[in-house]
């Protein structure tokens, strides 16, 4: 069974074609950072302008390399929230236009559900129950998965979202956005021991808060201008892998579970992937390739698979959502 994903639920437009919720056989997505990157973050309106130049050449070029006629669709799965609200009513209207014309159903699917299932994309796929670290741009959350469609909200992130902190102290540092990876980089020739930031831990509770240490980052500049830009970006990373670490795997364990899985644009990380994989050795990890952890229609259409097969069709109706708990 083939499913058409389709999001832009924030500044990647992006489309592919699925089977049976698992394979890929195109995975289609334009990024726009060149757009927002000179103004250190995404300007929403100029992200809902591309959003409606790209949205039909990439949907096109999804069937195109999946070789795949409208007709061969079972279900377009398209992204109604949590977002950009112009973002997700350009993918939402096209997604609507298309299903009247064509007669094809549409799936409605959470965004943070879709990240989630990035990690069905590849063998070997989780099996459930399991913990789900969701660390993205817009998001910091545990969740305990029991099945599909069950989801749990154990912690999330009191104020800024990890990759949200990523993206400001980058610009703090006159880095260009995205700033994830360029830290990430950055901080393979940094020292980690030479500045000591605060780990926020909130014992006790499996939240989360970034924007002290940001603050921290901050100050530190202004009293130390010379320092190192590597140090910086080494001592900051550093700090937020050891707290995204040790409270995902007490969460895990406080929650009786012995899978977790990574995804959101930061589990790309470069160490925060290598420091989870060795945390625990009672602990099974799952991790996308970088390439399903950051924004892509893939894991829209995989989870719409499973809501298509559970009968839960969208009617032309649907509005997108900002805000959607999952
Ligand atoms: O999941 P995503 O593509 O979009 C949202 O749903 O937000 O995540 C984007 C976020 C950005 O903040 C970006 O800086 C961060 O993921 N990111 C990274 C890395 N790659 C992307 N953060 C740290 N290290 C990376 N390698
Ligand atoms: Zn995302």
């Amino acid at each position: 069974m083939l499913i058409l994903g389709i999001d832009s639920s924030c500044d990647d437009t992006s489309a592919s074609i699925v089977e049976d919720g698992t394979t890929i056989l195109s995975n289609i997505v334009s990024n726009q950072a060149e757009i927002h990157k000179k103004y250190g973050g995404i300007v929403p309106e100029l992200a809902s302008r591309r959003h409606t130049e790209m949205i039909w050449p990439v949907v096109d070029e999804a069937l195109t390399v999946a070789g795949v006629r409208l007709e061969g669709i079972s279900a377009i799965a398209v992204c109604h929230g949590p977002g950009l609200i112009g973002s997700l009513l350009v993918g939402i209207s096209f997604a609507k236009a298309m299903a009247y014309s064509s007669g094809i159903p549409i799936v409605a699917v959470n965004h943070l559900e879709a990240h989630i299932f990035s990690s069905f994309l590849e063998e070997p796929r989780p099996k459930f129950p399991f913990l789900a670290l969701i660390v993205s741009g817009g998001h910091t959350s545990l969740y305990k998965v029991a099945a599909f469609g069950s989801y749990e909200e154990l912690g999330r992130t009191r104020d800024d979202a990890v990759g949200e902190a990523y993206d400001k102290v980058a610009k703090l540092l006159g880095l260009g956005y995205p700033g994830g990876p360029i830290i990430d980089r950055l901080a393979e020739k940094g020292n980690a021991e030479a500045i000591n930031f605060p780990r926020p831990y909130l014992h006790g509770s499996h939240d989360f808060s970034f924007s002290g240490l940001k603050t921290a980052v901050l100050l530190y500049l202004r009293e130390h201008p010379d320092v190192p830009v590597e140090d910086v970006a080494a001592g900051f990373q550093t700090a937020v892998v050891d707290v995204l670490v040790k409270k995902t795997i007490e969460a895990a364990k406080a929650n009786g579970l012995s899978r977790i899985v990574l995804s959101g644009g930061v589990s790309a990380n470069r160490h925060l992937r290598h420091r989870i994989m060795g945390a625990d050795r009672d602990i099974e990890v799952f991790l996308p390739s970088p390439f399903l952890c950051t924004d892509n229609a893939a894991m829209v259409a995989s989870a719409g698979y499973y809501h298509f097969l559970d009968n839960h069709i969208a009617s032309l109706k649907l509005n997108p959502e900002a805000y959607l708990p999952l």
